[in-house]
């Protein structure tokens, strides 16, 4: 039976005002944070096994360890709240239905980096979770948890949210600073890291929303309880957005190990498939997430195991494709959202994203030659060779996003493409969509 962490409030009427979130147990985790030295907290997160739920899992704990001290520059953290990987839609659910266990992971965060001023940049089409995240904030200063004196405490901290004008780009952590600081969202080159030269040239520490919102647990039930939640190396739970061929898509809190055969079966979470349809492929991650075949369906979605099969649990993700899904059309749609959500700024992306549309619109339209396919992944390996994962040619991993995609859809149902090709025509007949793009 899992132990739910983040969306432990979620059923409770009113969870997301501070009043249900207190009568809960809420902040009694900030009034213990307070009472500990911060070495101590960020000590617990390094023992409780935390990785980033962002995308890249990387170990909280050593991220935090990455800020210089004493520098007497203002230590800033920020949150992001952008959530626009497609198929990614879990942070939406924290703000919307438990702001305060976020806002008590950022004060808990806070307090141990030694920062007083923490920015949630949040996507900018999020109108809805912005409006619930304002008022949780307001809430916050008017109880005093925010504001000169933290709980009643010396330490100081301000909370501000920032919304983006909804670019893809803008949730790459150097692309938001940028964004935070006025400019264009285009990635800064690292090293230097965020860590060591963020915000306004001051170390900052950028994590997503779901990572903080463990803090609160972590901090309440210690290390230990945390990281037996989860794996060996990952501590916790995650949330999986379950979207595609299932009867019951939504988000999910899943045990790390929990395998995509349970997630898209199991009664209480996918419910299985819809009748008389059959798995034909996965994304494991978020699109960018080399995509998995029916055969893979035994891994389990954490980032270590999906590591070693040349792909990644990424942002948590789960798009399940039927076999009556064209996989040809399904990467098109793909290409095109990175060709659009190209900052432009690295050619190789700027040029490569945008062909790799035309060329999978050619097959997909049964104009494609056998060149055709191989030129796509030329094309692909210009901007990033497969595998490994994270060598890509340009200044950040959307180059990596949009080229993995192509290279595995390829190499694994290369039949798929092969067959557009011989036959001079989609294989699975007309789009109910249509084709549409400015990419297409
Ligand atoms: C193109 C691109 C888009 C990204 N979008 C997001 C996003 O929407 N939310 C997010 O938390 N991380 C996103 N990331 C990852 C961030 O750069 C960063 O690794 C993450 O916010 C770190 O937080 P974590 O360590 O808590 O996972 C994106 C990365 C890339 C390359």
């Amino acid at each position: 039976m899992l132990t739910p962490v983040t969306t432990k409030n979620w059923s409770r009427p009113g969870s997301h005002t501070l009043e249900v979130y207190r009568s809960g147990g809420g902040y009694q985790a900030l009034t213990k944070a307070l009472s500990m030295a911060p070495v101590q907290i960020v000590d617990e997160v390094k023992k409780s096994n935390l990785r980033g739920r962002g995308g890249a899992g990387f170990p909280t704990a050593m991220k935090w360890g990455f800020v210089p001290k004493g520098t007497g520059k203002p230590i800033y953290l920020c949150v992001n709240a952008d959530e626009s990987e497609p198929g990614t839609f879990k942070d939406r659910y924290i703000l919307e239905n438990d702001p305060h266990m976020l806002l008590e992971g950022i004060a808990i965060t806070a307090y141990a980096l030694d920062c007083h001023r923490a920015y949630v940049y949040s996507r900018g089409e999020f109108k809805k979770p912005s409006a619930i995240l304002d008022a949780a904030i307001r809430e916050a200063y008017q109880a005093g948890i925010f504001g000169a004196k933290v709980l009643g405490t010396d330490y100081a901290l301000d909370v501000h949210q920032v919304r983006g004008a909804g670019a893809y780009i803008c949730g790459e952590e150097t692309a938001l600073l940028e964004s935070l600081e006025g400019k264009k969202g285009w990635p800064r080159l690292k090293p230097p890291f965020p860590a060591v030269v963020g915000l306004f040239g001051s170390p900052t520490v950028v994590n997503n929303v779901e990572t903080l919102a463990n803090l609160p647990a972590i901090i309440e039930n210690g290390a230990d309880w945390f990281a037996k939640l989860g794996t060996e190396k990952s501590g916790g739970t995650r949330l999986i957005c379950l979207s595609g061929s299932v009867n019951r898509p939504g988000v999910y809190e899943c045990s790390m190990s929990t395998t995509f055969r349970e997630l898209i079966f199991d009664p209480q979470l996918g419910g299985g498939m819809p009748e008389g349809r059959r798995v034909k492929a996965v994304i494991p991650g978020g699109s960018s997430a080399p995509v998995l075949t029916a055969e893979e369906l035994d891994l389990p979605m954490e980032f270590e195991a999906l590591k070693a099969k040349q792909t990644m649990a990424g942002s948590g993700g789960v798009i399940v494709m039927d076999d009556a899904t064209c996989l040809v059309r399904s990467l098109w749609r793909v290409a095109r959202f990175y060709a659009e959500e190209s900052c432009g700024q690295c050619t190789p992306c700027r040029e490569g994203t945008p062909w790799q549309a035309r060329l999978l619109r050619k097959i997909e339209e049964g104009r494609g030659e056998q060149a055709d396919l191989e030129m796509l992944v030329q094309v692909a390996s210009s901007i990033a060779p497969y595998p490994p994962i994270g060598l890509g040619n340009t200044i950040c991993p959307l180059g990596d996003a949009a080229a993995l995609p192509v290279h595995s859809f390829v190499q694994k149902f290369k039949l798929e493409f092969q067959s557009h090709i011989a036959q001079r025509k989609c294989p699975f007949g007309d789009s109910p969509w249509g084709h549409f793009g400015a990419f297409g």
